[in-house]
């Protein structure tokens, strides 16, 4: 068996930053450490905390006043941010700076009398922290059929925003209805897919041809992983989505010469080297990397742990 091995894959600037936060805390700050949501959506990095004392809640009410708590690489709305102070909790913002730029658009347009249209999944952490930053203003647009049963009041003061983490392809297919629909609408100057977002969808449009089957590394309930995994399918190239080796059924390799493997942005390495060992042992695959663009993002550790933390290069 041949493996092709996708880079870019895994880790992003984002989930870089916001996993780095976690441990400085968790090393320096007094326990126990709160995080609001998943740190990130994966599975293994969500336990392996979870085994070192983190508690993750899905409600403020479940954190004791005063304590420290970390708000996700997701963001959160500022109602979040209020109940947190209310509590008194000693928050620390993990927030992609990505995903707060969109935020700080969708608070420039509300304030400039905008409607603004957020494509996005309904439910996923970071459009419920994008739309909290201007509930009135903002229209949640799932898919092209939504986009003819939205009702506007003023075309002139329309704009649209998107969700981090999004295909590509589909994105464009609904901004395509859109500019028919409003030619006025207005958009920020620069994607708010991310570039991760963006170079891992490439890289699998590119590879996934070549390969009879697609392994992507990520959890379910990570959006950019997901992509990756329609993104191959609807290149005909069957794609699974796992969080581990441990999730691989040796029946979907029958007849297949040619894998590629790649992991969404929330994945660590350490999961695609226990798949690569996986695959050598059963089917004794040669693995041969394929970087189709190199990646040198790195954001800040969050504000307040900059002082505690070592001096970085
Ligand atoms: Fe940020 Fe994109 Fe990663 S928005 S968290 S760099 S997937």
């Amino acid at each position: 068996m041949k493996v092709i091995l996708a880079s870019p894959r895994g880790f992003c600037a984002g989930v870089n930053m916001a996993i780095e936060a976690l441990e400085l805390a968790l090393q320096t700050l007094p326990p126990p450490i709160y995080v609001y949501h998943e740190i990130v959506h994966n599975k293994y990095v969500v336990e392996h905390f979870k085994a070192r004392g983190v508690t993750f809640v899905d409600h403020l009410t479940e954190v004791p006043h005063g304590a420290t708590l970390l708000f996700s690489a997701h963001g959160v709305s500022p109602e979040i941010r209020q109940l947190a102070r209310d509590r008194n909790l000693k928050a620390i913002d993990a927030t992609c700076p990505l995903v707060t730029k969109v935020h700080l658009e969708a608070i420039r347009y509300a304030r400039d009398g905008y409607t603004i249209l957020l494509i996005g999944h309904e439910g996923h952490d970071e459009v419920i922290g994008t739309m909290g930053e201007a509930p009135e203003a903002i229209l949640l647009v799932e898919s092209p059929e939504d986009v003819a049963r939205l009702e506007v009041s003023d075309e002139a003061k329309l704009a649209y925003l998107t969700q981090t983490t999004l295909s590509v392809d589909d994105a464009n297919r609904i901004i395509m209805k859109l500019r028919e629909r409003f030619p006025q609408i207005n958009s920020p100057p620069k994607d708010d897919i991310c570039y991760a977002t963006q170079n891992r969808q490439e890289a699998v449009a590119k590879l996934a041809p070549e390969a009879e089957l697609t392994l992507v590394l990520g959890s379910q309930n990570s959006s950019n992983s997901q992509r990756l995994a329609e993104l191959s399918a609807e290149r005909g190239i069957p794609a699974y989505l796992i969080d581990g080796a441990e999730n691989i059924h040796l029946d979907w390799f029958e007849g297949i010469n040619t894998v590629l493997v790649t992991a969404g942005a929330s994945a660590p390495e350490i999961v695609v080297e226990s798949v690569l060992d996986f695959l050598r042992e059963k089917f004794d695959a040669t693995v041969e990397v394929r970087s189709l663009r190199e990646e040198a993002v790195s954001f800040p550790l969050p504000r307040e742990l900059r002082s505690i933390a070592a001096p970085r290069d």
